[in-house]
């Protein structure tokens, strides 16, 4: 599998110090609010659990599956809502958890269906954002770190389901895809 990647971008050293600092600022700011972190299969399993556990608050966490990709390396732009949250937000602080933010159709999908439940607020937190591919306007409050806009894989992150155990992010070669 390590023979497919180009390039690690950020190693797993980088990440948890990175995580770390989110989570101590994520802390100050959701100190008596409760949040509700609601994670987005599956490529943020891993980041949403490494910040949970560096959490020391009161928090609930939900799961939401919604996908765009469909196994490529382009987003389609058709979002569906594979599984839904269990909880009822209404009048929560939302605390949305994601790998990265590309187009940012996802997460604009995600942010209107929990505005439109009553959420109280809606915050979101990614481990990576690629600013280069955003079709439209939307903008993470936590970002673990800026990347350039190639494919990554590793740490959450997929092609067609695979990769995502991956301990660091990197570049997948163009050639695995490609054929
Ligand atoms: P968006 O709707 O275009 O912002 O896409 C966001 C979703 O696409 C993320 O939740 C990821 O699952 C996936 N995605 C975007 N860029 C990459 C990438 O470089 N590698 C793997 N998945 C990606
Ligand atoms: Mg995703």
């Amino acid at each position: 599998m390590n023979n497919d990647i180009e390039r690690v971008i950020y190693s797993r050293e980088d990440i948890v110090q990175r995580e770390a600092e989110l989570a101590r600022q994520i802390c100050e700011d959701y100190r008596d609010k409760k949040p509700i972190i609601v994670s987005v299969l599956t490529g943020a399993i891993l980041f949403s659990i490494d910040m949970l556990e560096r959490m020391d608050i009161y928090a609930q966490m939900d799961f939401v599956d919604i996908s765009s990709f469909e196994g490529g390396v382009k987003s389609t732009g058709k979002i569906k809502l594979i599984h839904d949250l269990k909880n009822d937000i209404k009048g929560r602080n939302v605390l949305v958890m994601e790998d990265i933010v590309d187009s940012g159709r996802t997460l604009k999908f995600l942010m209107e269906l929990l505005a439109d439940r009553g959420a109280k607020s809606i915050k979101v937190c990614s481990l990576l954002d690629k600013p280069e591919g955003r079709m439209v306007d939307i903008r993470a409050d936590y970002v673990g770190f800026n990347v350039p806009n190639e494919f990554l894989v590793g740490y959450g992150l997929d092609y067609k389901g695979f990769y995502r155990n991956l301990p660091y992010v990197g570049v997948l070669k163009p050639s695995v895809y490609e054929n």
